[in-house]
């Protein structure tokens, strides 16, 4: 059955159509920020599912990825990654690249910062293609980390983003259809 509180989360997801361009419905999860109850139980729900799997790091997508990311990682003591869009990163780093609807991207992790054996969570906002969380785990297997979970706030159900995550399960609080 449904934890109680996934209903209230869902209520705070403003659905925004036609952005960032026509035809696309944009799940914006600024509004779960706004309400300290909803960000609170959206936190709590994967902090309760994470606490007791010995999870050593905690790996946030960029952006939205760094907005749950490390409230979960300081909860179940492990440490945070941020695994960032290209040139942000100061230090010496990795990449994988994934596709987007026009051209590439790619994401970069800084070297040294996961270990061979840490056990890792991958966290972001919302699973569409699953392009970018499949680059992340790439990047964090690369380096010899096991990734236990990826987990988003949000999952497009549709598009069986699910399907590319090399066998890894997802967590996610609410399906938009
Ligand atoms: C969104 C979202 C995920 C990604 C999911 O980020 O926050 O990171 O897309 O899409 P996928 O499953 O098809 O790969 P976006 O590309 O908008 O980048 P941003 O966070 O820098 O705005």
């Amino acid at each position: 059955e449904e934890d109680p509180r996934i209903h209230g989360i869902k209520t705070k997801i403003r659905v925004v159509p036609d952005f960032p361009k026509k035809g696309i419905m944009f799940q914006d999860i600024t509004t779960v920020l706004l309400d300290p109850k909803a960000f609170k139980d959206t936190i709590d729900l994967f902090v309760e599912r994470y606490r007791d799997k010995n999870i050593s790091v905690v790996a946030g997508i960029e952006a939205r990825g760094f907005l749950f990311g490390p409230p979960i990682a300081l909860a179940i003591g492990a440490k945070f990654v941020p695994l960032r869009k290209p040139k942000k990163l100061p230090g010496e780093t990795i990449f994988e690249e994934y596709e987007l609807e026009y051209g590439n991207d790619r994401l970069e992790m800084h070297i040294g910062a996961v270990e061979a054996g840490d056990r890792a969570l991958v966290v972001d906002d919302l699973i569409a293609t699953g392009g970018t969380l499949c680059a992340a785990i790439n990047l964090l297997e690369r380096v010899g980390a096991e990734v236990v979970e990826c987990a988003c706030v949000i999952e497009l159900p549709e598009l069986q983003g699910r399907q590319r995550l090399k066998g890894k399960p997802l967590c996610m609080l609410v399906e938009y259809r």
